[in-house]
Protein backbone atom coordinates (compact mmCIF):
# COMPACT_ATOMS: atom_id res chain seq x y z
CA UNK A 1 0.00 0.00 0.00
CA UNK A 2 1.55 3.62 -0.62
CA UNK A 3 1.97 6.34 1.95
CA UNK A 4 -0.72 8.67 0.25
CA UNK A 5 -3.46 5.28 0.20
CA UNK A 6 -5.80 8.01 1.95
CA UNK A 7 -6.20 10.52 -0.36
CA UNK A 8 -6.23 8.07 -3.88
CA UNK A 9 -7.83 4.96 -4.28
CA UNK A 10 -6.47 1.36 -5.93
CA UNK A 11 -3.41 0.53 -6.80
CA UNK A 12 -1.51 2.42 -9.24
CA UNK A 13 -0.47 1.45 -12.50
CA UNK A 14 2.76 -1.03 -12.46
CA UNK A 15 4.88 0.78 -14.90
CA UNK A 16 4.26 4.34 -13.02
CA UNK A 17 5.84 2.44 -10.20
CA UNK A 18 8.59 1.10 -12.36
CA UNK A 19 9.63 4.70 -13.22
CA UNK A 20 8.43 6.19 -9.38
CA UNK A 21 10.53 3.60 -7.36
CA UNK A 22 13.92 4.93 -5.98
CA UNK A 23 14.35 1.97 -3.87
CA UNK A 24 16.78 0.18 -6.67
CA UNK A 25 19.30 3.28 -6.25
CA UNK A 26 18.74 4.84 -2.98
CA UNK A 27 18.42 1.64 -0.70
CA UNK A 28 22.24 2.33 -0.62
CA UNK A 29 21.40 5.74 1.57
CA UNK A 30 20.12 3.34 4.38
CA UNK A 31 22.27 4.31 7.16
CA UNK A 32 22.32 7.94 6.61
CA UNK A 33 18.37 7.59 6.38
CA UNK A 34 18.30 5.82 9.51
CA UNK A 35 21.05 8.55 11.07
CA UNK A 36 19.03 11.59 10.22
CA UNK A 37 15.94 9.60 11.95
CA UNK A 38 17.62 9.22 14.93
CA UNK A 39 18.31 12.91 15.64
CA UNK A 40 14.78 14.17 14.33
CA UNK A 41 13.26 11.32 16.52
CA UNK A 42 15.47 12.55 19.38
CA UNK A 43 14.79 16.39 19.25
CA UNK A 44 11.11 15.08 18.85
CA UNK A 45 11.40 13.59 22.62
CA UNK A 46 13.70 16.25 23.95
CA UNK A 47 11.17 19.02 22.78
CA UNK A 48 8.13 17.15 24.19
CA UNK A 49 6.87 17.06 20.27
CA UNK A 50 6.64 13.06 20.88
CA UNK A 51 6.84 11.26 24.21
CA UNK A 52 9.97 10.56 25.46
CA UNK A 53 8.74 6.51 25.60
CA UNK A 54 8.04 7.09 22.39
CA UNK A 55 11.15 8.89 21.01
CA UNK A 56 13.08 6.17 22.75
CA UNK A 57 11.04 3.36 21.44
CA UNK A 58 11.71 4.70 17.90
CA UNK A 59 15.64 5.60 18.36
CA UNK A 60 15.87 1.87 19.41
CA UNK A 61 13.52 0.61 17.00
CA UNK A 62 15.80 2.29 14.30
CA UNK A 63 19.21 1.38 15.38
CA UNK A 64 17.66 -2.34 15.72
CA UNK A 65 16.98 -2.29 12.01
CA UNK A 66 20.27 -1.16 10.91
CA UNK A 67 21.67 -3.40 13.01
CA UNK A 68 19.76 -6.47 11.16
CA UNK A 69 20.97 -4.81 8.03
CA UNK A 70 24.68 -4.89 8.51
CA UNK A 71 23.95 -8.51 9.88
CA UNK A 72 22.46 -9.49 6.59
CA UNK A 73 19.34 -10.93 8.99
CA UNK A 74 17.03 -7.86 7.31
CA UNK A 75 16.62 -7.62 3.72
CA UNK A 76 15.49 -4.48 2.25
CA UNK A 77 12.15 -4.72 0.77
CA UNK A 78 12.58 -3.91 -3.26
CA UNK A 79 9.13 -3.32 -3.91
CA UNK A 80 8.78 -0.21 -1.51
CA UNK A 81 8.54 3.03 -3.36
CA UNK A 82 11.76 4.48 -1.49
CA UNK A 83 14.62 4.13 1.36
CA UNK A 84 12.43 6.50 3.30
CA UNK A 85 9.08 4.13 3.07
CA UNK A 86 10.96 1.09 3.60
CA UNK A 87 12.63 2.36 7.08
CA UNK A 88 9.35 3.95 8.31
CA UNK A 89 7.11 0.60 7.63
CA UNK A 90 9.44 -1.57 8.60
CA UNK A 91 9.62 0.34 12.14
CA UNK A 92 6.18 0.10 12.44
CA UNK A 93 6.23 -3.21 11.96
CA UNK A 94 8.37 -3.41 14.84
CA UNK A 95 7.49 -1.23 17.29
CA UNK A 96 3.35 -0.77 16.23
CA UNK A 97 2.22 3.04 16.81
CA UNK A 98 5.29 4.47 18.21
CA UNK A 99 6.41 4.23 14.44
CA UNK A 100 4.16 6.05 12.71
CA UNK A 101 4.61 9.49 14.60
CA UNK A 102 8.45 9.35 13.50
CA UNK A 103 7.11 11.36 10.41
CA UNK A 104 5.90 14.20 12.59
CA UNK A 105 6.88 17.65 11.24
CA UNK A 106 8.72 15.81 8.46
CA UNK A 107 8.58 15.56 4.90
CA UNK A 108 10.52 13.06 2.65
CA UNK A 109 11.52 16.32 0.97
CA UNK A 110 13.42 17.24 3.79
CA UNK A 111 14.13 14.11 4.60
CA UNK A 112 15.82 13.34 1.36
CA UNK A 113 17.65 16.40 0.98
CA UNK A 114 19.01 15.56 4.44
CA UNK A 115 20.01 12.18 3.56
CA UNK A 116 22.12 13.04 0.42
CA UNK A 117 23.94 15.60 2.56
CA UNK A 118 24.94 13.03 5.45
CA UNK A 119 25.85 10.42 2.28
CA UNK A 120 28.05 13.44 0.40
CA UNK A 121 30.14 14.38 3.28
CA UNK A 122 30.71 10.39 3.95
CA UNK A 123 31.96 10.41 0.01
CA UNK A 124 33.88 13.45 0.11
CA UNK A 125 35.97 12.40 2.93
CA UNK A 126 36.24 9.07 1.51
CA UNK A 127 37.85 10.46 -1.55
CA UNK A 128 40.08 13.04 0.16
CA UNK A 129 41.63 9.96 1.96
CA UNK A 130 41.95 7.94 -1.58
CA UNK A 131 42.90 11.38 -2.98
CA UNK A 132 45.73 11.95 -0.26
CA UNK A 133 46.98 8.35 -0.80
CA UNK A 134 47.61 9.10 -4.45
CA UNK A 135 49.39 12.01 -3.80
CA UNK A 136 51.69 10.64 -1.15
CA UNK A 137 52.48 7.46 -4.17
CA UNK A 138 53.67 10.81 -6.24
CA UNK A 139 55.79 12.31 -3.78
CA UNK A 140 57.29 8.97 -2.95
CA UNK A 141 57.68 8.57 -6.99
CA UNK A 142 59.23 11.74 -6.92
CA UNK A 143 61.65 11.29 -4.19
CA UNK A 144 62.79 8.43 -6.26
CA UNK A 145 63.72 10.13 -9.01
CA UNK A 146 64.82 13.92 -7.90
CA UNK A 147 67.91 13.75 -10.57
CA UNK A 148 65.98 11.51 -13.09
CA UNK A 149 66.11 14.19 -16.02
CA UNK A 150 63.48 14.04 -18.70
CA UNK A 151 62.61 16.23 -21.44
CA UNK A 152 59.11 18.92 -20.44
CA UNK A 153 57.31 19.71 -23.44
CA UNK A 154 55.27 22.18 -25.13
CA UNK A 155 53.04 21.50 -27.73
CA UNK A 156 54.34 18.16 -27.12
CA UNK A 157 57.50 19.22 -28.35
CA UNK A 158 60.57 18.81 -26.17
CA UNK A 159 61.04 21.81 -24.68
CA UNK A 160 63.50 22.12 -21.90
CA UNK A 161 64.70 19.62 -19.46
CA UNK A 162 62.76 19.21 -16.08
CA UNK A 163 63.15 16.03 -13.70
CA UNK A 164 60.31 12.84 -13.56
CA UNK A 165 60.00 14.36 -9.67
CA UNK A 166 59.54 17.82 -11.04
CA UNK A 167 56.75 15.81 -13.11
CA UNK A 168 55.09 13.87 -10.40
CA UNK A 169 55.07 17.41 -8.30
CA UNK A 170 53.11 18.83 -10.87
CA UNK A 171 50.25 16.38 -10.88
CA UNK A 172 50.56 16.67 -6.80
CA UNK A 173 49.95 20.21 -6.85
CA UNK A 174 46.83 19.68 -8.86
CA UNK A 175 45.29 16.86 -6.66
CA UNK A 176 46.32 19.35 -3.35
CA UNK A 177 43.50 22.43 -5.11
CA UNK A 178 41.64 19.49 -5.37
CA UNK A 179 41.54 17.86 -1.60
CA UNK A 180 40.65 22.17 -0.82
CA UNK A 181 37.81 22.02 -3.36
CA UNK A 182 36.03 19.42 -1.80
CA UNK A 183 36.79 20.31 1.60
CA UNK A 184 34.99 23.61 0.55
CA UNK A 185 32.16 21.80 -0.90
CA UNK A 186 31.80 19.77 2.82
CA UNK A 187 31.31 23.04 4.16
CA UNK A 188 28.34 23.74 2.68
CA UNK A 189 27.05 20.15 2.19
CA UNK A 190 26.85 19.43 6.15
CA UNK A 191 23.69 22.02 6.21
CA UNK A 192 20.48 20.81 7.58
CA UNK A 193 17.69 20.89 5.85
CA UNK A 194 15.10 19.15 8.65
CA UNK A 195 12.63 21.39 9.91
CA UNK A 196 11.89 22.82 6.15
CA UNK A 197 9.14 20.17 5.73
CA UNK A 198 7.58 19.45 2.37
CA UNK A 199 8.52 23.25 1.31
CA UNK A 200 7.05 25.51 4.09
CA UNK A 201 8.44 24.79 7.54
CA UNK A 202 5.68 23.18 10.23
CA UNK A 203 3.31 24.30 13.00
CA UNK A 204 5.73 22.11 15.13
CA UNK A 205 8.09 23.81 17.81
CA UNK A 206 10.96 21.21 16.68
CA UNK A 207 15.01 22.29 17.20
CA UNK A 208 16.59 22.40 14.03
CA UNK A 209 19.78 23.53 15.55
CA UNK A 210 19.62 20.33 17.90
CA UNK A 211 19.05 18.08 14.69
CA UNK A 212 22.20 20.14 13.13
CA UNK A 213 24.43 19.66 16.55
CA UNK A 214 23.55 15.73 16.76
CA UNK A 215 24.27 15.44 12.94
CA UNK A 216 28.06 17.13 13.18
CA UNK A 217 26.55 19.54 10.92
CA UNK A 218 27.40 23.44 10.67
CA UNK A 219 24.32 25.37 10.29
CA UNK A 220 20.79 24.99 8.85
CA UNK A 221 19.10 26.07 5.94
CA UNK A 222 17.29 29.12 6.61
CA UNK A 223 15.13 29.45 4.38
CA UNK A 224 12.29 26.42 4.11
CA UNK A 225 11.70 26.58 0.14
CA UNK A 226 15.45 26.20 -0.54
CA UNK A 227 16.19 23.93 1.96
CA UNK A 228 14.13 21.28 0.09
CA UNK A 229 14.99 22.17 -3.23
CA UNK A 230 18.78 23.22 -2.69
CA UNK A 231 20.80 20.37 -4.38
CA UNK A 232 23.83 23.52 -5.38
CA UNK A 233 26.04 20.92 -3.22
CA UNK A 234 25.41 17.72 -5.03
CA UNK A 235 26.58 19.93 -8.22
CA UNK A 236 29.89 21.35 -6.59
CA UNK A 237 30.29 18.05 -5.64
CA UNK A 238 30.21 16.82 -9.09
CA UNK A 239 31.78 19.83 -10.46
CA UNK A 240 34.93 19.14 -8.52
CA UNK A 241 35.20 15.72 -9.38
CA UNK A 242 34.81 16.58 -13.20
CA UNK A 243 37.81 18.51 -12.04
CA UNK A 244 39.91 15.95 -10.43
CA UNK A 245 38.99 13.26 -12.52
CA UNK A 246 40.41 15.35 -15.69
CA UNK A 247 43.72 15.61 -13.48
CA UNK A 248 43.71 11.93 -13.48
CA UNK A 249 42.90 11.57 -16.98
CA UNK A 250 45.67 14.42 -17.80
CA UNK A 251 47.96 11.92 -15.89
CA UNK A 252 46.81 8.70 -17.44
CA UNK A 253 47.09 10.21 -20.95
CA UNK A 254 50.85 10.90 -20.29
CA UNK A 255 51.21 7.09 -18.53
CA UNK A 256 49.87 6.00 -21.97
CA UNK A 257 52.23 7.56 -23.79
CA UNK A 258 55.44 6.76 -21.78
CA UNK A 259 54.40 3.03 -22.21
CA UNK A 260 54.56 3.44 -25.51
CA UNK A 261 57.85 2.17 -27.34
CA UNK A 262 58.32 5.43 -29.08
CA UNK A 263 58.77 7.05 -25.25
CA UNK A 264 59.45 4.43 -23.38
CA UNK A 265 59.81 6.24 -20.08
CA UNK A 266 57.92 3.74 -17.99
CA UNK A 267 56.93 -0.23 -17.60
CA UNK A 268 54.09 -0.92 -15.55
CA UNK A 269 54.10 -3.90 -13.74
CA UNK A 270 52.09 -6.99 -14.32
CA UNK A 271 49.33 -6.93 -12.28
CA UNK A 272 48.64 -3.53 -13.54
CA UNK A 273 48.70 -4.45 -17.16
CA UNK A 274 46.68 -6.37 -19.71
CA UNK A 275 47.56 -8.27 -22.63
CA UNK A 276 45.66 -8.85 -26.19
CA UNK A 277 44.11 -11.80 -27.08
CA UNK A 278 45.93 -12.12 -30.42
CA UNK A 279 49.10 -10.18 -30.32
CA UNK A 280 51.41 -11.77 -28.01
CA UNK A 281 53.77 -8.68 -27.46
CA UNK A 282 51.51 -6.56 -26.22
CA UNK A 283 51.30 -5.12 -23.02
CA UNK A 284 48.77 -2.83 -22.43
CA UNK A 285 47.89 0.40 -20.22
CA UNK A 286 44.40 -0.51 -19.78
CA UNK A 287 43.92 1.23 -16.79
CA UNK A 288 45.02 4.29 -17.30
CA UNK A 289 42.78 4.58 -21.05
CA UNK A 290 39.91 3.40 -18.39
CA UNK A 291 40.40 6.55 -16.32
CA UNK A 292 40.49 8.68 -19.63
CA UNK A 293 37.99 7.41 -20.43
CA UNK A 294 35.46 6.90 -17.34
CA UNK A 295 36.18 10.68 -17.49
CA UNK A 296 33.68 11.32 -19.63
CA UNK A 297 31.01 9.37 -17.37
CA UNK A 298 31.73 11.77 -14.47
CA UNK A 299 31.25 15.00 -16.44
CA UNK A 300 27.90 13.24 -18.12
CA UNK A 301 27.00 13.43 -14.75
CA UNK A 302 27.14 16.74 -14.14
CA UNK A 303 25.95 17.38 -16.75
CA UNK A 304 22.80 15.36 -16.54
CA UNK A 305 22.30 17.17 -12.85
CA UNK A 306 22.85 20.64 -14.23
CA UNK A 307 20.47 20.24 -16.96
CA UNK A 308 17.96 18.41 -14.51
CA UNK A 309 17.80 21.59 -12.35
CA UNK A 310 17.87 24.44 -14.51
CA UNK A 311 14.34 25.10 -15.13
CA UNK A 312 12.98 24.11 -11.98
CA UNK A 313 10.22 25.54 -10.40
CA UNK A 314 10.09 26.05 -6.25
CA UNK A 315 9.72 23.82 -4.38
CA UNK A 316 10.63 20.29 -4.58
CA UNK A 317 9.88 18.09 -7.91
CA UNK A 318 10.53 15.03 -9.29
CA UNK A 319 12.88 15.72 -11.48
CA UNK A 320 15.06 16.19 -8.18
CA UNK A 321 14.99 12.11 -7.70
CA UNK A 322 17.69 11.95 -10.41
CA UNK A 323 20.36 13.49 -8.61
CA UNK A 324 21.06 10.43 -6.53
CA UNK A 325 22.18 8.42 -9.89
CA UNK A 326 24.41 10.86 -11.05
CA UNK A 327 25.94 11.13 -7.67
CA UNK A 328 26.72 7.60 -7.44
CA UNK A 329 28.06 6.97 -10.43
CA UNK A 330 30.43 9.63 -10.18
CA UNK A 331 31.31 8.95 -6.47
CA UNK A 332 31.91 5.04 -7.48
CA UNK A 333 33.68 6.24 -10.47
CA UNK A 334 36.31 8.55 -8.68
CA UNK A 335 36.73 5.95 -6.10
CA UNK A 336 37.46 2.78 -8.30
CA UNK A 337 39.91 5.38 -10.67
CA UNK A 338 41.94 6.58 -7.51
CA UNK A 339 42.26 3.37 -5.82
CA UNK A 340 43.91 1.73 -8.60
CA UNK A 341 46.05 4.26 -10.21
CA UNK A 342 48.17 4.51 -6.53
CA UNK A 343 49.29 1.19 -6.63
CA UNK A 344 49.96 1.24 -9.89
CA UNK A 345 52.38 4.17 -9.59
CA UNK A 346 53.91 2.49 -7.01
CA UNK A 347 54.95 -0.25 -8.84
CA UNK A 348 55.77 0.80 -11.91
CA UNK A 349 59.31 1.24 -13.22
CA UNK A 350 60.56 4.24 -14.77
CA UNK A 351 63.60 4.46 -17.49
CA UNK A 352 65.71 7.44 -16.46
CA UNK A 353 68.17 6.14 -19.17
CA UNK A 354 65.62 6.75 -22.08
CA UNK A 355 64.15 9.67 -20.34
CA UNK A 356 67.63 11.01 -20.18
CA UNK A 357 68.23 9.76 -24.17
CA UNK A 358 65.16 11.84 -25.15
CA UNK A 359 66.56 14.77 -23.27
CA UNK A 360 69.79 14.74 -24.95
CA UNK A 361 68.05 14.55 -28.30
CA UNK A 362 66.13 17.09 -28.33
CA UNK A 363 67.77 20.35 -28.35
CA UNK A 364 65.91 21.12 -24.50
CA UNK A 365 69.61 23.16 -23.75
CA UNK A 366 69.23 25.72 -26.81
CA UNK A 367 67.94 27.72 -24.43
CA UNK A 368 70.19 28.02 -21.84
CA UNK A 369 73.22 27.86 -24.68
CA UNK A 370 71.43 31.52 -25.31
CA UNK A 371 71.23 32.07 -21.42
CA UNK A 372 74.99 31.54 -21.09
CA UNK A 373 75.47 33.99 -24.05
CA UNK A 374 73.47 36.75 -22.24
CA UNK A 375 75.91 36.40 -19.64
CA UNK A 376 79.11 37.39 -21.51
CA UNK A 377 76.89 40.63 -22.43
CA UNK A 378 74.94 39.53 -25.47
CA UNK A 379 71.38 40.89 -25.58
CA UNK A 380 68.87 38.00 -25.49
CA UNK A 381 67.19 38.26 -28.98
CA UNK A 382 70.70 38.13 -30.44
CA UNK A 383 72.02 35.27 -28.99
CA UNK A 384 67.81 33.73 -29.44
CA UNK A 385 69.43 34.26 -33.08
CA UNK A 386 72.77 32.55 -33.05
CA UNK A 387 71.65 29.70 -31.15
CA UNK A 388 68.95 29.36 -33.49
CA UNK A 389 71.81 29.16 -36.11
CA UNK A 390 73.57 26.23 -34.27
CA UNK A 391 70.70 24.03 -34.12
CA UNK A 392 70.11 24.10 -37.28
CA UNK A 393 74.06 23.33 -38.06
CA UNK A 394 73.36 20.56 -35.48
CA UNK A 395 69.95 19.39 -37.12
CA UNK A 396 71.86 18.95 -41.07
CA UNK A 397 75.44 17.04 -39.40
CA UNK A 398 73.07 14.61 -37.11
CA UNK A 399 75.04 16.40 -34.36
CA UNK A 400 73.42 17.82 -30.73
CA UNK A 401 74.97 20.94 -28.62
CA UNK A 402 76.47 18.66 -26.74
CA UNK A 403 78.81 17.09 -29.55
CA UNK A 404 78.84 20.19 -31.85
CA UNK A 405 83.12 20.97 -31.80
CA UNK A 406 83.80 24.28 -30.42
CA UNK A 407 85.14 25.33 -33.85
CA UNK A 408 81.53 25.13 -34.88
CA UNK A 409 80.62 27.28 -32.35
CA UNK A 410 82.81 30.00 -32.43
CA UNK A 411 82.38 30.04 -36.10
CA UNK A 412 79.09 31.01 -35.13
CA UNK A 413 80.24 33.54 -33.14
CA UNK A 414 83.56 34.29 -30.96
CA UNK A 415 81.75 35.00 -28.05
CA UNK A 416 81.72 30.80 -27.23
CA UNK A 417 84.77 29.04 -25.76
CA UNK A 418 84.51 26.04 -23.78
CA UNK A 419 82.47 27.14 -21.08
CA UNK A 420 79.19 26.64 -22.77
CA UNK A 421 79.72 22.76 -22.48
CA UNK A 422 79.21 23.07 -18.73
CA UNK A 423 75.99 25.44 -19.33
CA UNK A 424 74.36 23.13 -21.64
CA UNK A 425 74.69 19.88 -19.63
CA UNK A 426 71.54 18.80 -19.15
CA UNK A 427 71.80 18.17 -15.47
CA UNK A 428 73.58 21.40 -14.57
CA UNK A 429 70.28 23.03 -16.43
CA UNK A 430 68.09 21.59 -14.15
CA UNK A 431 70.62 22.34 -11.01
CA UNK A 432 70.42 25.76 -11.65
CA UNK A 433 66.60 26.18 -11.97
CA UNK A 434 66.56 26.47 -8.21
CA UNK A 435 63.44 29.12 -8.04
CA UNK A 436 60.90 28.45 -6.33
CA UNK A 437 59.25 26.04 -8.20
CA UNK A 438 61.40 25.19 -10.31
CA UNK A 439 63.04 21.43 -11.26
CA UNK A 440 66.19 21.83 -9.71
CA UNK A 441 66.83 18.83 -6.84
CA UNK A 442 67.25 20.30 -3.83
CA UNK A 443 64.43 22.97 -5.05
CA UNK A 444 61.68 19.75 -5.74
CA UNK A 445 62.99 17.64 -2.49
CA UNK A 446 61.72 21.55 -0.58
CA UNK A 447 58.48 21.21 -2.50
CA UNK A 448 57.76 17.50 -1.49
CA UNK A 449 58.64 18.33 2.35
CA UNK A 450 55.98 21.31 2.06
CA UNK A 451 53.26 18.94 0.47
CA UNK A 452 54.00 16.48 2.98
CA UNK A 453 53.76 18.57 5.53
CA UNK A 454 50.27 19.80 4.48
CA UNK A 455 49.07 15.81 4.31
CA UNK A 456 50.37 15.47 7.98
CA UNK A 457 48.93 18.69 9.06
CA UNK A 458 45.24 17.82 7.37
CA UNK A 459 46.30 14.33 9.01
CA UNK A 460 46.03 15.92 12.50
N1 LIG B 1 12.53 9.29 -3.65
C1 LIG B 1 12.36 10.71 -3.54
C2 LIG B 1 13.61 11.43 -4.03
O1 LIG B 1 14.58 10.81 -4.16
C3 LIG B 1 12.10 11.10 -2.14
C4 LIG B 1 11.27 12.32 -1.99
C5 LIG B 1 9.87 12.06 -2.35
N2 LIG B 1 9.08 13.22 -2.17
C6 LIG B 1 7.89 13.31 -2.75
N3 LIG B 1 7.25 14.39 -2.57
N4 LIG B 1 7.44 12.37 -3.54
O2 LIG B 1 13.61 12.61 -4.30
Amino acid sequence: MKLWAGRMTGDVDARLNELNASIGFDSRMIHEDIAGSVAHATMLGETGVVSREDSAAIVEGLKGIITDIDAGTLQIDMTAEDVHTFVEAELTRRIGDAGKRLHTGRSRNDQVALDIRLYLANAIKRIQALAEDFIRALCETARAHLGTVMPGYTHLQRAQPVTLAHYMMAYANMLLRDLDRLSDCLKRTRVSPLGSGALAGTTYPLDRARVAQLLGFEDIAHNSLDGVSDRDFALELLSDLSILMMHLSRFSEEICLWCSWEYRFVMLDDRFSTGSSIMPQKKNPDITELVRGKTGRVYGDLMALLTAMKALPLAYDKDMQEDKEALFDAIDTVCVCLEVLSPMLRTATFHPDNMRAAAAAGFINATDCADWLVGKGMPFRDAYGIVGQLVRLCVERGATLESLPIEEYRAVSDVFDEGVYDAIDLGHCVERRKLEGGPAPETVKREIERVEGLLAKAAE
